[in-house]
């Protein structure tokens, strides 16, 4: 009886041990998360959220080990007018990542969102709006150039039938206006990264096609053009379509550095009542496992990383942006790892 007892103890103590080893190896969030990657694992950060909350700037440092501004680096912010650059609220968040051992990538020279005013209604020629745009791309990737290696140049410039978007730089210059622009980022500092970034790629092949036609096509001409960011904000309704796998492969078959951007897999698409359940909870799991696992499946030197576009539930740009009831990050509004977090370093 005696012996029964001991070996009923042993087992009840292994069985203790291996559901601690089991919590502890996967789903506590003890470890950094980029520990178990071999590429950078990143996420957009608010310099406003991260003076102000202890716990978001505690997940932050200890968890990721890239960092793209969420806000501060877009034209809006950072050319306010068009003689003032406003340097000060960037450099503080450089600084602040890279004394915390965190690359930041730079996001975006030019987009037809968030620009300042000024920029929105310059007056000029063709010739005059390009010699804008130099100046604006040259003046921040040179000032950056030893703190920022990579940026995204231009973001979401195709619409979905894959024709090129109507935004001003369009309008004031020109279909040439992307290839100039990579040309003046790489003049400017000929070691960044250069990357393309746009959202939808993995669920519309014209799109997909389009920009990978139009990007091989700049290449052929010698414009450097490095890589592609596919944001990735998806939906759990995605898990099972393989439209994902393919888009990543694509990328990677034409030999573009592949960054998984903006990442976010929202629970409730459609905006209706909500009610948070484990079964949408594991659907999320799991979508980002077989994004992780896809990813790693490409050529190592492809793999730029992948970004997360946030870092908990409730400052998702998807709350506010879309006024909804929405879950789509790795920790909870309590900085907890959620189950999309364990599947995540699972499949690492
Ligand atoms: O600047 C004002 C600030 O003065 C004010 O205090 C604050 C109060 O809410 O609003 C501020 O502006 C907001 C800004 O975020 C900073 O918080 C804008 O209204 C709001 O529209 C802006 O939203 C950003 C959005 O881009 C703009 O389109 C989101 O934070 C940001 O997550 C989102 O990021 C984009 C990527 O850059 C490109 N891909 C899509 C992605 C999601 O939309």
């Amino acid at each position: 009886m005696a012996v029964h007892k001991s070996w009923l103890c042993l087992i009840v103590v292994l069985a203790i041990m291996s559901c601690k080893k089991r919590t502890t190896s996967i789903c506590s969030n003890d470890i950094a998360l980029f520990s178990f990657s071999n590429f950078p694992i990143g996420a957009a950060v608010d310099d406003l959220l991260l003076q102000n909350d202890s716990n978001y700037q505690k997940v932050f440092t200890k968890q990721f080990n890239s960092a793209t501004a969420e806000n501060i680096f877009k034209p809006a912010y950072l050319h306010p007018e068009e003689n003032l650059y406003n340097w000060a609220d960037a450099d503080e968040l450089i600084t602040f990542c890279r004394n915390n051992n965190m690359r930041v990538h730079g996001h975006t020279l030019i987009w037809h969102q968030q620009n300042p005013a000024w920029m929105n209604e310059f007056q000029g020629s063709k010739a005059e709006w390009e010699a804008m745009m130099k100046l604006h791309i040259v003046s921040i990737v040179r000032y950056y150039s030893h703190r920022i290696f990579s940026w995204d140049v231009v973001n979401e410039a195709f619409n979905e039938d894959g024709s090129l978007r109507d935004n001003i730089w369009l309008q004031h210059i020109g279909p040439s206006y992307i290839e100039k622009a990579f040309k003046y980022a790489h003049e400017a500092n000929p070691e960044a990264k250069l990357f393309y970034n746009d959202y939808g790629l993995e669920t519309n092949p014209t799109k997909l096609n389009a920009v990978i036609r139009f990007f091989n096509t700049l290449k052929l001409k010698g414009v450097t053009i490095d890589g592609i960011g596919l944001q990735m904000h998806i939906n759990i309704k995605y898990s099972q379509s393989n439209m994902i796998e393919q888009v990543i492969q694509a990328v990677a078959n034409q030999n573009y550095l592949v960054h998984l951007s903006e990442v976010d897999i929202s629970l409730n698409p459609l905006s209706k009542e909500y009610q948070l359940n484990d079964k949408d909870l594991e659907a999320q799991a799991q979508l980002m496992a077989k994004i992780v696992r896809t990813y790693k499946n490409i050529p190592k030197h492809l793999q730029f990383g992948i970004t997360f576009w946030g870092i908990s539930d409730n400052y998702s740009w998807i709350r506010s942006y879309f006024n909804r009831v929405d879950y789509p990050l790795l920790f909870d509004e309590n900085f907890k790892p959620k189950p999309i977090y364990c599947n995540l370093i699972d499949a690492l």
